[in-house]
């Protein structure tokens, strides 16, 4: 029977000790849930890294017994090969650049030598399971070469790709010394798929000028094999957000936090730290805001969670620590003997607690200066079942072109970030219900299983396309 197969660099799973016994926690991410649907089910399988380093080769196989129940397949990295292919390949250029931040990305010769051979080494774990037939989904920027790779080892396999990061314009794209290579690692899919119209736009692009390849609307020649390349916006689980809002454990977390933030009005940010969320920025629109209006003090509050990511990589421990800097600066000087202006977390928190949070919130700021989707802006309005709150999001965030009922702000002006704020918690109630519950309807119709559905249909059409052309 044909199967899917699931690549991703990280498994979607958590993977802890009790009294030594190997603990699995499936991960509560968007995509994990999306596509549970597809790996759980018969003989599909999840293949990525377990995000940790396993030296030890019976803990290895204790490992991959334990991953096989839930249908996900190890592949294990050495310290080296993390450093240099996890941190720095994919974190220090491709990362930095995909988000438009080119003066962080560091060209390093050893990162692109790992960047091929952790590739590989995805590729060969593919070999080992995959079968005439079979379906191959490769997801993100840390597997570009993966694509073309299989299509040199299975000429007919189906193969999709989706990128879940921004794909920068041509001009941002052609500053990495391996963009050719790149690209037609990519291209090896026969389906590629990016969150917006525009990023596929970029995309095409670099391979118009880099490649010289021929595009005519969306799908690209290669060789004789016709590439599709489509806009898929990723959405959420939304009845999950829905239906933890009102389950009495949340419930009774919000009625713990109101009581708590009694008479206070609530401004929720929550991000992964990294420097492409605006977190600085954001910090000083929250400033500028409390400097232009006094009356806020002891009356407006800003809940801040910034979940650790990635802090082996120095531009990170940076920005940590000038978010720690910036809050305590805010705090120290707008702070009054009950009250303080930021509550910053720096931890992750259990999905109940979020979704209390996302309950008691009257405004999520969402301000990334470059973002895929981003998907905690969707996450709030699926949570809002009495349909008020206000949600202010940033422009490059890809979600911005489906929420068009949000404030919608420039990530890098602190004036409109501050004015926005104002404007959120003027706003009536009759304006935010008509908003969110536009949102609402959106981030339903769009949600993550039409997501998932959509991409394989397309897929499959694609495949049956190309197929039939050669039959002629
Ligand atoms: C983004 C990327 C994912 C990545 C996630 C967490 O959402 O698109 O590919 O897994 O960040 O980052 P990490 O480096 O911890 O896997």
């Amino acid at each position: 029977m044909r199967k899917t197969i699931i690549v991703s660099n990280r498994l979607p799973v958590k993977i802890t000790r009790k009294n030594g016994e190997i603990v699995l926690t499936p991960s509560e991410g968007g995509l994990a849930t999306g596509l549970g649907s597809v790996y759980r089910e018969g003989n599909n399988v999840w293949i990525g890294w377990p995000g940790q380093e396993v030296t030890d080769v019976m803990e290895q196989t204790e490992l991959k017994t334990e991953l096989a129940k839930l249908n996900l397949l190890p592949v294990y990295l050495t310290a080296e090969e993390i450093n240099q292919f996890y941190e720095g390949f994919s974190n220090e250029i491709l990362w930095p650049i995909f988000h438009y931040m080119s003066t962080y990305a560091r060209y390093e010769q050893s990162y692109w030598d790992f960047y091929i051979r952790v590739n590989e080494k995805f590729k060969e774990a593919i070999l080992a399971v995959a079968e005439p037939g079979d379906v191959i989904w490769v997801q993100d920027y840390q597997l570009l070469l993966l694509p073309g790779m299989l299509r040199a080892d299975l000429p007919d396999a189906s193969i999709g790709f989706f990128q879940h990061i921004p794909f920068p314009s041509y001009e941002l794209f052609r500053l990495i010394p391996w963009r050719v290579e790149l690209l037609n690692g990519i291209l090896g899919a026969d389906l590629i798929g990016f969150h917006t119209f525009d990023d596929a736009r970029h995309f095409i692009g670099s391979c118009v000028r880099l490649l010289a390849y021929h595009a005519s609307a969306n799908t690209i020649t290669v060789n004789d094999r016709s590439v599709m390349v489509e806009t898929f916006p990723m959405g959420i689980d939304n009845r999950k957000f829905e239906s933890l809002s009102s389950t009495a454990g949340v419930q009774n977390q919000v009625q713990v936090l109101a009581k708590r933030f009694q008479d206070i009005r609530i401004i929720l940010s929550i991000d992964r730290l990294d420097y492409s969320k605006g977190i600085l920025q954001r910090l000083q629109g929250f400033d500028l805001f409390l400097q232009n209006n006094p009356w806020a003090i002891e009356k407006v509050g800003l809940a801040m969670i910034i979940v650790p990511s990635r802090d082996t990589v120095p531009r990170y421990k940076e920005l940590r620590d000038q978010i720690d800097q910036l809050v305590g600066n805010i705090n120290a000087r707008y702070r009054t003997m009950g009250w303080s202006p930021i509550h910053y977390f720096y931890r992750s928190f259990p999905l109940e607690i979020l979704a209390a949070l996302y309950n008691l919130a009257d405004i999520c700021l969402v301000t990334p200066m470059r973002d895929g989707m981003n998907l905690v802006a969707k996450e709030y309005v699926a949570s809002r079942i009495h349909n008020n709150g206000v949600l202010i999001l940033s422009e490059m965030a890809g979600a911005s072109k489906e929420l068009i009922d949000a404030i919608v702000v420039n990530p890098n002006d602190a004036n409109a970030i501050a004015a926005a704020i104002d404007e959120a918690l003027e706003m009536s109630l009759p304006e935010q219900q008509h908003r969110m519950k536009s949102m609402r309807q959106i981030v339903a119709k769009f949600n993550v299983h039409h997501w998932v559905k959509l991409f394989m249909a397309t897929l499959d059409d694609v495949k049956k396309t190309q197929q039939s052309m050669l039959a002629r």
